[in-house]
């Protein structure tokens, strides 16, 4: 699903060289949920980036989802962004529309029928366990409710794979053990997931396969 073979990432800020990650090699398989996890700056969101090509990698090759990332053509780059579910820390709904309207949205982009679109988004608003919310407006939600729709708006695709950039980074506890349950009833639902989160603890929690950056380097594979 995911192989990335000696990847690094080097920004140049003027004539200044940032290396943001150096020599990375793994291999994701579908199915697994993949906690990447490292202190801030240690690479985490460079490498995300790189999965759904929002960025590519200075050196290495890595692919996604069967697609060759660094020399995909424009259409395929489409294609793969599709097949790939985001969520970020801030849930960047569309103010002016209710959470029905941010997820409708998304399917009404590709083309969706619209009766498909209906009954698309809420089932994925009930993946979420949002159907009651779905005529509220983002400045009603919780910080925790609005995660949630930012979640039921990755999943509307049925993506193969959810990437997830420090999505319990603006939540109390209560409210980011909440998020991470639904992330797992995503992934239980044969989503592959790769959660990215600074916080050890939390990292640690979810007892899963973890990568461990430092550095923009890869220090350890375990679990
Ligand atoms: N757009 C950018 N331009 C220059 N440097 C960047 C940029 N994005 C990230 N960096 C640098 O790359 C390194 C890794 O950053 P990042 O991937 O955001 O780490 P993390 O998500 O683990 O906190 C840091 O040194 C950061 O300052
Ligand atoms: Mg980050």
């Amino acid at each position: 699903m995911i192989e990335l073979h000696r990847v690094s990432k080097v920004y140049s800020v003027g004539p200044v060289k940032v290396p943001a990650l150096s020599e990375v090699s793994f291999g994701i398989a579908r199915g697994e949920f993949v906690v990447l996890t490292g202190p801030s700056g240690a690479g985490k969101t460079t490498l995300l980036r790189l999965l759904y090509r929002e960025d590519l990698p200075t050196e290495g090759e890595l692919e996604v989802l069967g697609y060759p990332v660094t020399t995909l053509r424009r259409s395929k780059v489409a294609a793969l962004r599709r097949s790939i579910g985001v969520v970020f820390q801030d849930a960047k709904l569309l103010p002016g529309r209710t959470v029905y309207e941010n997820i409708a949205f998304v399917l009404r982009v590709l083309g969706t029928p619209r009766r498909e679109v209906t009954a698309r988004a809420f089932d994925a608003l009930r993946a979420v366990g949002l159907s009651a919310r779905a005529q509220a407006y983002p400045a009603q939600l919780s910080q925790g409710e609005a995660q949630r729709a930012a979640l039921a708006r990755a999943i509307v695709r049925k993506p193969a794979l959810l990437l997830a950039d420090e999505p319990t980074g603006n939540l109390d506890d209560t409210m980011a053990t909440d998020i991470i349950e639904v992330v797992k009833d995503i992934w239980a639902g044969g989503t592959t997931v790769v959660l990215a989160t600074h916080q050890a603890q939390l990292a640690a929690a979810l007892r899963r396969r973890m990568l461990v950056l430092d550095a923009g380097r890869l220090v350890k594979d375990e679990g």
